[in-house]
């Protein structure tokens, strides 16, 4: 019985069933309990002898049984576990959701409002000609505003751009005026670095080539541009400035906001913040672009993403946006 109990117990994989083997075995009904009921039948020496084997035998099935019992539950977690795998060592940065950095914010949300007043995006490359930097832009290869950017250079001549201004050079050969362009991105410099000082930096630049285009439609634009990006009216100082390829040129300053006015160091100890070179488009700069300046005018603008970054959210050096640093990053979501 016990053998052909084990052999019936061992080869079954379900508890239920297994349960129905021991009522079959073990029960009232089963080989054994016939045979103990069966003992007042016997002789004394029968009965002890028959007995205790019974016994052995019933010790013996319940171990099997129970073995068996184990052995079918181990089975069933071990599948759950396979089935339900998860790798706790896994890094847990891999779950962090990442973000776009605080300058990229500032970029969509710029093109976001210029598209709104009719501006299309431009873009170019940040490994530029010549031409395109210089060239077209109304800075000779001997004028002295080369001067003025302190250019990083390829040995093959090219170079890195150093200002926004060559996406509008490239874009003159791609659309016809009338037109409202802005190109985004990031310019390079050579630079001495401090707090308001990188070798590379964002611009944002703006163009709008029209007839009857004049300095009022240039001011009315950076109004409509600082309320919209601080959304309170901010003071702004316009002095003139030199760029060659604006005439008029100006510098629009506007208060720190930082420090709101008091002197910071990101101003400088000023309360003014250099915010957007701009000025009326000189018609040298028309006419490399193939436009006719009998007809048309035109402004542009520069505008500082970076400074506008640091201001929203009082960076107080422009070295952290460059950092790669997530302690820094991670802070913007
Ligand atoms: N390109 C100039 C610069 O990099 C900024 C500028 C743009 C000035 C447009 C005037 C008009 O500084």
């Amino acid at each position: 019985i016990v053998a052909e109990f084990t052999e019936k117990v061992n080869a079954e994989g379900d508890l239920q069933a297994l349960e129905q083997i021991k009522a079959a075995y073990m029960g009232k009904k089963g080989p054994l309990t016939g045979i103990l009921k069966n003992l007042r039948n016997l002789s004394p020496e029968e009965k002890s002898e028959v007995g205790q084997a019974a016994n052995k035998a019933k010790t013996a099935m319940q171990e099997v049984m129970e073995n068996r019992r184990q052995g079918i539950i181990r089975a069933q977690i071990d599948e759950k576990v396979a089935s339900e795998w998860v790798d706790f060592t896994l890094d847990e940065d891999a779950e962090k959701i990442g973000a776009l950095h605080p300058v990229s914010q500032m970029q969509y949300e710029i093109e976001d409002i210029f598209s709104g007043l009719g501006f299309t995006v431009q873009d170019g490359p940040h490994c530029e000609l010549d031409f395109y930097n210089f060239e077209a832009l109304n800075i000779p290869a001997d004028h002295p505003a080369r001067d003025m950017q302190d250019t990083f250079y390829f040995e093959n001549g090219a170079i890195l751009r150093t200002h926004t201004s060559a996406i509008q050079a490239r874009a003159m050969e791609r659309i016809k005026p009338p037109f409202k362009i802005i190109g985004p991105g990031k310019v390079f410099r050579v630079e001495r670095l401090d707090a308001s000082h990188e070798a590379a930096f964002h611009q944002l630049e703006g163009m709008v080539v029209d007839e009857d285009i004049s300095v009022a439609n240039l001011i009315h634009t950076m109004k409509t541009l600082l309320s919209e990006i601080f959304q309170k009216d901010i003071k702004v100082r316009l002095r003139p400035g030199y760029f060659p390829f604006v005439e008029p040129g100006f510098e629009l300053d506007i208060n720190c906001q930082i420090c709101n006015g008091k002197g910071c160091s990101v101003c400088k100890q000023t309360g003014w913040l250099e915010l957007m070179p701009c000025g009326m488009v000189h018609p040298n700069v028309l006419k490399a672009g193939g436009i006719d300046t009998e007809k048309f005018t035109g402004f542009a603008f520069g505008l500082g993403l970076d400074r506008l970054v640091m201001m929203r959210h009082k960076i107080e050096d422009i070295r952290h946006l460059h950092s790669g640093d997530l302690r820094f990053s991670s802070q913007f979501k």
